[in-house]
């Protein structure tokens, strides 16, 4: 066994036990010691040789991917017996979180811009007044969210996102917990509804409306707007309003006397703790000239019977099934550990994800023979530009569980297993197996009978 030369000086001086924890995987491969038994080896990775992953000596041709964060293991920049150790300042955690930028597959090639963001990374906002919380991730977290914004909020037991609308709409997903949502439509209709886990809300641009947390725990939730410039602090807040408004008009607007107003809050109250609220049916507005809304705002997802492929399930929520939706469409999918939702593109807009579980990792195909890769777990943010083709692996041991949100009217992708089984035959194999007839026929009878199998099982491991 080699010893570094700090570990000699530092021995020599007796000092050994007062190092820092020297005991990391990529510590020992850099001081040339042996790894523990239990990096020794990877059923996903192994290869002959039994060199583990991120050492001069491991070799992988195929490019599989390597779960740094669920095996244990210090990702380094070593691939094929290219690249050299660290020597610079390192962080390991984030390098556990995006193994496939530290050592990305042979296969990646080029300049792309970033597409992953994680919440983690965003600011949150806490209020003066207690009872939630916010986050976001627009495009001036992530310079390609361009299309879409959101934002993660959190509104404890009674808290309410005070009244207010704004220019874009928003579309919601229920991460947890229960929310009570109000809105009025542009016919003057009211809605009010009580939602759960995996239900959706959808407001168009400018209605008015407010949300607060209901039952024990309140609720978590993601928003998404239909413009990636969109901002939390730039909504139009009831209380903002007319804390700018002369109170001699808010008088003469309500018909009432201006001591009336005297006490009205002197800015915006944004999220803030508010009474508990009894049943919707006690709690509708029952003047004389108050109506009904037409139109239902909100959707149950998760209560939407799932399409099962062979490797999970897809729920796919648009303008179709949920009408009022008209520029917002989305799909959940639940990608089991091994399976791998499928080589595929969106041809009208860009793909926005939200990881909820799982561990990920996607190869953004940009053409001009560009490709990254990314890898994304609970709580980040993906980008596909539209038309870039992709795959989501799941390279963990949990399933990964993820949105994909579009600003379109309706969920549209490409499958390019489905592509290759309508095209004639010759085309395919002219193409791909020119050289190879044999695996030409192997892959045919494969492809021949295609139907969409949107999230795939793979047993060939
Ligand atoms: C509320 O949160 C507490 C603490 O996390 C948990 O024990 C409890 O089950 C939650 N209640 C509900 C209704 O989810
Ligand atoms: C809206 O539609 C959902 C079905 O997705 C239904 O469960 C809910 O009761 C409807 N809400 C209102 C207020 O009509």
């Amino acid at each position: 066994m080699k010893l570094s030369t700090t570990q000699v000086l530092l021995a020599g001086a007796g000092l050994t036990a007062a190092l820092p924890h020297m005991d990391s995987p990529r510590q020992r491969l850099l001081n040339g010691l042996d790894l523990p038994p239990k990096f020794g080896s990877s059923s996903k990775t192994e290869t002959p040789g039994k060199a583990v992953p991120y050492t001069p000596e491991h070799r992988d041709p195929y490019d599989r991917a390597v779960d740094a964060i669920g095996e244990d293991l210090d990702p380094l920049p070593w691939r094929n017996g290219l690249g050299a150790s660290v020597l610079g300042p390192w962080n390991p955690e984030r390098s556990r979180e995006n193994p496939d930028l530290v050592r990305p597959p042979s296969t990646d090639h080029g300049a792309i811009a970033n597409m992953r963001w994680s919440f983690a990374d965003s600011h949150i906002r806490i209020e003066e007044q207690e009872g939630g919380w916010t986050r976001q991730t627009t495009v001036r977290e992530l310079g390609t969210s361009v299309e879409l914004a959101s934002v993660n909020m959190r509104l404890d037991s009674g808290a309410i996102r005070e009244l207010h609308w704004h220019k874009e709409a928003e579309w919601a997903y229920v991460l947890d917990g229960e929310v009570r949502i109000t809105a009025l439509d542009y016919e003057g209709g009211n809605f009010i509804d009580d939602l759960k886990k995996g239900d959706l809300w959808y407001f168009p641009s400018g209605v008015p409306h407010s949300l607060q947390g209901l039952g024990e725990n309140g609720t978590e939730f993601l928003l998404i707007f239909d413009s990636g410039s969109f901002s939390e602090e730039s909504t139009f807040v009831l209380t903002d309003w007319l804390a700018h408004t002369p109170k001699s008009v808010i008088a003469e607007n309500f018909n009432l006397a201006p001591e009336v107003f005297a006490r009205l809050p002197k800015s915006e109250k944004y999220i803030f703790q508010g009474s508990q609220p009894g049943s919707i049916d006690e709690e509708r507005p029952r003047g004389k000239e108050v109506k009904k809304s037409k139109y239902n705002f909100s959707h149950r997802m998760l209560d939407q019977e799932p399409k099962k492929t062979s490797g999970g399930e897809v729920r796919v929520t648009d303008s179709k099934n949920f009408p009022i939706s008209k520029t917002v469409a989305a799909a959940h999918a639940i990608i089991e550990p091994g399976a791998l939702r499928e080589m595929h593109w969106h041809p009208i807009a860009d793909e926005w994800s939200f990881f909820i579980r799982g561990r990920a990792r996607v190869t953004i195909f940009a053409a001009e023979g560009m490709a990254r890769t990314f890898n994304y777990g609970p709580g980040d943010v993906g980008i596909v530009p539209k038309n870039m083709g992709h795959f989501v692996e799941n390279i963990g041991d949990e399933p990964v569980e993820m949105l994909e949100v579009f600003r379109s009217d309706e969920f549209r992708d490409f499958s390019l297993f489905q592509w290759m089984g309508e095209t004639p035959q010759r085309m395919v194999v002219d193409t791909m197996f020119a050289d190879d007839p044999e695996n030409g026929k192997v892959f045919w009878d494969k492809v021949k009978d295609a139907h969409k199998d949107e999230i795939r099982h793979y047993d060939h491991n």
